[in-house]
C-alpha cells in the first residue's frame, strides 16, 4: 500500500493553497527523503498563493510548494554517498545541473538549467520531502533549532547581496523591509555599519526595522512630506549614503536609491520589480561614479558557509524576525497574514506522523509549536 502524507499543494488556477493527503515521495537513486520539521513562508509562496502573472507562466499545477526547511533524513537512494538516515539537514533550493559554463566556473547561482524546489519540482510544505543528495546542506542540531535552519536558505539571500560590500565604518540604506531588508539590516548592523537607515511604506515592518537598531522612514507616513532620499541624506548627517541596498522592488525606491547614493557610492539592485523600471543612466549612475550590483540568489555553497557562521555564532540573531509559527495545515492563514504585510517570517510545523521518523530527534509536539507560536506571536 502507498504510504500517504499531508501536504500544501496547488492543484488549480484559482487564489490559495489546499492542504491534502499525498503520496511520499519516491527516492530516486541520487536522492534522499527528508522528514520536515520546520518550513517557513517567502514572498516566492506568496506569489503561487495568489497565482498572478509570474507564477501562472511559470507553475505547472499539481504542486507541492514551499522551499524553506530543516528536517532529518529518513531514508536514502542506494548511490547516496554522503547522507546518512538520521542528519539533520536543509538544502539549497536551487537544483542546478553541473554541467553546463556556470556550474563548472563555480558559479552555479547563475546556472540557466535552474530547477527551484516547490517551483520546478514537489517542495517542502509537506511532511516528506525527496531531494538530490548534492543539495543537501548539513546542520548542527545543537546550534540551529530547525525554526533557524530553515532560514538559512532566504537568509543567504542577503547575506550575498550585503556582505558585496565592505560595510565597516560605511553608511548604509536599505530600501524595503521584508524579510530580505530585515535580513540586511541585521547583517550591516553586525558587521559595524556607522549609520544603518531603513524605509518602507508598512510600519509594522519598520517596527521590526526599527528593533534591529535601523532608523526609519516611511514615505507615506510622515508629517511633513519630505522625500525619502532627502531624508536619508539628512538622517545620514547630510550627506550622500555609500552603501544603498534596494530590498523592495519598488520603481519609487530604486528612483530613491540613486538619489541617496553618494558620489562614488555602491547601490545593489536585489528587489525584483513587476514591471521594466526606467532608469537616468547618465544623471543616476555615470555622472555619480557609482558602482552598481544586480544579484541575484546565493552563492552555491560559499554563501551557506558564511550564513551558518553569522548564525551559529550568534553573531546574527534571527528570533526577533519570526513573527508567527504555526501548524502546515494552516499556511492558507500564513500567507493571508504575509500578504497583509503583518509578518515577517513564518514558521510551519507539519505535525509528525512517527511512521518514517528514524529514531533521532525528529519532530516537535503541536503543543510545543503552539506555545512557541503564542511566545513569538508580536
Ligand atoms: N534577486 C534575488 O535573488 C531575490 C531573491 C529573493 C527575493 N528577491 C526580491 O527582493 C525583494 C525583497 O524580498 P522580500 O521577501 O523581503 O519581499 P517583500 O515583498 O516581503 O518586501 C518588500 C518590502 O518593500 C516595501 N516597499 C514597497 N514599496 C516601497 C517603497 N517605495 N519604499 C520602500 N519600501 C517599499 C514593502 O512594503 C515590503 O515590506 C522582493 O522584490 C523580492 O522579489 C530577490
Ligand atoms: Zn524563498
Ligand atoms: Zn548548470
Amino acid at each position: 500500500m502507498t504510504e500517504m502524507m499531508t501536504a500544501v499543494r496547488k492543484i488549480g488556477r484559482e487564489k490559495g493553497f489546499v492542504v491534502e493527503r499525498v503520496p511520499i515521495p519516491k527516492v530516486g537513486s541520487h536522492d534522499v527523503l527528508v522528514q520536515v520539521e520546520a518550513a517557513s513562508v517567502c514572498g516566492t509562496d506568496l506569489h503561487l498563493w495568489k497565482w498572478d502573472e509570474w507564477a501562472a507562466q511559470r507553475i505547472k499545477p499539481p504542486l507541492t510548494v514551499g522551499h524553506e526547511f530543516a528536517g532529518t533524513v529518513v531514508e536514502v537512494g542506494e548511490s547516496v554517498e554522503h547522507a546518512k538516515v538520521g542528519d539533520y539537514v536543509s538544502a539549497e533550493s536551487h537544483v542546478t545541473c553541473g554541467m553546463c559554463f556556470q556550474c563548472r566556473t563555480g558559479q552555479a547561482h547563475m546556472c540557466p538549467q535552474t530547477k527551484i524546489l516547490g517551483i520546478d519540482r514537489d517542495g517542502a510544505f509537506a511532511e516528506y520531502i525527496s531531494i538530490p543528495e548534492k543539495v543537501v546542506w548539513q546542520n548542527d542540531r545543537s546550534k540551529l533549532p530547525p525554526e533557524i535552519a530553515t532560514l538559512q536558505e532566504p537568509f543567504g539571500n542577503a547575506v550575498f547581496s550585503t556582505l558585496a560590500h565592505d560595510l565597516a565604518g560605511q553608511s548604509v540604506a536599505v530600501l524595503g523591509c521584508g524579510p530580505v531588508g530585515l535580513f540586511s539590516i541585521s547583517i550591516a548592523k553586525a558587521s559595524g555599519a556607522s549609520n544603518v537607515l531603513a524605509t518602507d511604506i508598512n510600519d509594522y515592518r519598520l517596527g521590526l526595522a526599527k528593533t534591529l537598531g535601523a532608523k526609519t522612514f516611511n514615505p507615506r507616513n510622515n508629517p511633513t512630506k519630505m522625500e525619502t532620499w532627502k531624508w536619508l541624506v539628512q538622517a545620514n548627517e547630510g550627506f550622500g549614503v555609500d552603501i544603498v541596498l534596494e530590498m523592495s522592488g519598488a520603481p519609487l525606491a530604486i528612483d530613491d536609491a540613486f538619489k541617496a547614493v553618494r558620489n562614488g557610492g555602491r547601490v545593489t539592485l536585489f528587489g525584483i520589480p513587476s514591471a521594466p523600471v526606467k532608469i537616468d543612466v547618465a544623471e543616476s549612475m555615470i555622472f555619480k561614479n557609482l558602482t552598481v550590483l544586480a544579484l541575484n540568489g546565493r552563492r552555491i555553497f560559499d554563501t551557506w558557509y558564511r550564513t551558518r557562521w553569522l548564525l551559529e555564532s550568534g553573531v546574527v540573531d534571527l528570533r526577533p524576525l519570526i513573527t508567527h509559527q504555526m501548524g502546515l495545515e494552516d499556511v492558507n492563514k500564513a500567507a493571508g497574514l504575509l500578504d497583509g504585510g503583518e509578518a515577517c517570517k513564518i514558521i510551519l510545523r507539519p505535525k509528525p506522523d512517527g511512521k518514517k521518523v528514524s529514531g533521532s530527534t525528529s519532530g516537535t509536539s503541536d503543543t510545543d509549536a503552539n506555545v512557541r507560536g503564542h511566545l513569538m506571536h508580536r
